[in-house]
């Protein structure tokens, strides 16, 4: 039975004195939810991984980042931080290949491949992120286009590596747009998604992977996307910043 997750990806998004009264709130009203049915992640700005660390320690939330190197060993690479920095800093889950980071520094298929192996290779768990835009669905290409990102990203992995991922849906043209994707139209393509595992693994590995939907989720539409068979939790943007709208968000998915 797969544990449901909800990861709150901030983006650009925090201050200091900003984040410690989110946090506060969010521990708070997170603090009733029943730790055994569900994982809370935070993913903050890279910059504030340290202060979110020690602002969770002790809780049940998990520390997660919005990107890792392609990189794995320290070097000359400015601007850069590995796998194993996040790792020291209590980094437990990674986003890797986000739509953002796909279109605003062109990275491709095969750098989200190496980043989700940096990732596995420290014990982190890459949240695996794909998702068609309005063109390429208008085009009827979401089967092309998601087969072609999982493919990229982890058909080379081993079994063993390959049972470790969450992999989030995340259609573009959803993605902080208010234009949630219909709970059918999601189940779809994380049916897809399954399908795509069971045959470049197998049948047990692909019903053990979680499956996350991201894109325009908020406190109104978790619950009947959550119900969906095949969509374990979420990936949220926007209502993450919120504390009322992202605990309301985690209780319609535990
Ligand atoms: O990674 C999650 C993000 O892309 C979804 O953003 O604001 O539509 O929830 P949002």
């Amino acid at each position: 039975m797969r544990k449901a997750l909800v990861a709150g990806n901030w983006k650009m998004h925090g201050r200091i004195e900003q984040n410690k009264l989110l946090l506060d709130g969010l521990l708070t009203q997170l603090s009733g939810l029943p730790e055994a049915d569900i994982d809370v992640v935070i993913c903050p700005p890279l910059v504030y991984l340290a202060q979110i660390e020690a602002l969770i320690k002790g809780s049940s939330v998990a520390l997660g980042s919005q990107d890792v190197s392609r990189f794995s060993s320290d070097g000359a690479h400015t601007g850069e931080s590995s796998a194993e920095m996040l790792a020291d800093l209590g980094v437990r889950y990674v986003i890797v290949g986000h739509s953002e980071r796909r279109s605003e520094h062109d990275e491709t298929d095969d750098q989200v491949a190496t980043k989700v192996v940096n990732a596995l290779a420290l014990e982190l768990t890459p949240i695996v992120c794909v998702g068609e835009t309005l063109e390429q669905r208008e085009a009827d290409q979401v089967a092309d286009v998601i087969s072609r990102q999982l493919k990229g990203a982890i058909s080379s992995l081993r079994r063993s590596e390959a049972e470790r991922l969450v992999i989030a849906y995340e259609p573009v043209w959803a993605i902080g747009t208010g234009k949630t994707a219909t709970p059918e139209q999601a189940q779809e393509v994380h049916a897809f998604i399954r399908q795509y595992l069971t045959s470049v693994f197998d049948e047990e590995l692909s019903q053990g992977v979680t499956l996350l939907y991201g894109g325009s989720v908020n406190s109104t539409n978790a619950a009947v996307l959550f119900e969906q068979v095949d969509i374990d939790g979420g990936l949220i943007g926007g209502a993450s910043l919120k504390s009322d709208e992202f605990t309301a968000i985690c209780r319609a998915a535990a």
